[in-house]
């Protein structure tokens, strides 16, 4: 059996593959894989590992001649046409769990960072700015009583309401179902999205990125936010309209936003970086030491249950 990496993830994942008797290609260099080199590399593998930064269409599916598993590291599969892949007898398995944690964080750094605006004060450290206490520098928003907003109180966003609660937040979410125990631990309550947005001060988008869910905050929600609002937005770009997210944050129409993930990836909208209002991190919601080698542990598992005629540990059905 052949398996192609398609980038070098953690090397733990050729190790376990390799003690299973499998033969490994990882993709040699430190950059993304082309489209081309991607197609050429996986037609004949039996199994791939890929990343959320390639795309899995018809196209791409069509080509494969022997595969039976393309392990996604990641969470999110919206790069892969999982019903078409299903349709040619390949399972399509992603990442949950192991990464929940370490994306929790990232948003509640996010939500930490915009509303102290820690990264405009660090700036203005570096740029020798500070000459002593003073009363009304950078003043913020504080958490403590304030109303948070899940949007998809799923196992991420019940992580991140989780660890704002500690910070004083009530816990309001909008969801496709109701999520009974959540509601318990936590006192959250759930809401429609318009009154998640007119009252929510910070906002957190948690959804997968999917038909219903793309534009999900387009124009008109967006303005729905209050002028104090903060938005974090861990889950995929293309579930807020960004153009307008950033009319908005240009205006101070909303106190400021933090971005993990953007339209249109890697090709970024470069306006972004002229907000002071905006704190911007490159997509790392899962970049632990800890959690990438717990991907890469699992992506491997997947991959080797499939091979051997086993059900894969985590496919998405
Ligand atoms: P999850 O457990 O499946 O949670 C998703 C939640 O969204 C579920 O509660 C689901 O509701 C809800 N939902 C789905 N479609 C909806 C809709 N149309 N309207 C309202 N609610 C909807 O997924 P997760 O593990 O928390 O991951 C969430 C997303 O985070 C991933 O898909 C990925 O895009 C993103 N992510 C980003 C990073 C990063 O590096 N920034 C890292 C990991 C994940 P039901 O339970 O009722 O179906
Ligand atoms: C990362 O964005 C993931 O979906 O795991
Ligand atoms: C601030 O440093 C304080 O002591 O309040």
């Amino acid at each position: 059996m052949k398996v192609f990496i398609t980038s070098k993830i953690s090397s733990v994942a050729k190790a376990l593959l390799v003690k299973e008797g499998i033969t490994v290609k990882e993709y040699p260099k430190n950059k993304t894989i082309s489209r081309d080199e991607l197609i050429n590399s996986t037609k004949n593998a039996d199994g791939i590992i890929s990343l959320l930064t390639e795309k899995f269409d018809k196209d791409l599916i069509d080509k494969l001649q022997n595969c039976k598993v393309i392990a996604n590291y990641a969470v999110g599969y919206n790069n892969i046409d999982v019903d078409y892949a299903k349709s040619k007898g390949i399972v399509v398995t992603n990442t949950p769990d192991v990464l929940t944690d370490a994306t929790a964080e990232i948003a509640v750094s996010l939500i930490l960072a915009c509303s102290r605006r820690i990264v405009e004060s660090d700036n203005f450290m570096r740029e020798k700015k500070f000459v002593g206490w003073e009363p009304k520098l950078f003043q913020g928003i504080q958490l403590t009583n304030k109303t948070l907003g899940i949007v998809g109180a799923g196992r991420i966003g019940q992580a991140t309401a989780r660890r704002m609660k500690g910070f004083g937040c009530k816990i309001i979410y909008y969801n496709k179902s109701k999520k009974v125990e959540f509601e318990k631990e936590l006192n959250a309550k759930k809401v429609t999205l318009e009154k998640l947005l007119k009252t929510s001060d910070v906002i957190s988008i948690h959804v997968p990125l999917n038909k219903q869910t793309k534009n999900l905050l387009d124009k008109e929600k967006l303005d729905m936010l209050k002028p104090t609002a903060i938005l974090v937005n861990t889950a995929r770009g293309e579930i807020v309209e960004e153009k307008y997210l950033i009319k908005l944050l240009k205006q101070n129409k909303i106190f400021s936003a933090g971005f993990d993930v953007y339209t249109n990836e890697p090709n970024y909208n470069k306006e972004l970086l002229k907000l002071k209002n905006a704190v911007l991190l490159p997509h790392i919601g899962s970049a632990t030491f800890e959690t990438r080698d717990s991907m890469a542990k699992l992506v491997a598992k997947n991959v080797i249950n499939v091979l051997n005629g086993k059900p894969a540990l985590t496919p998405i059905t």
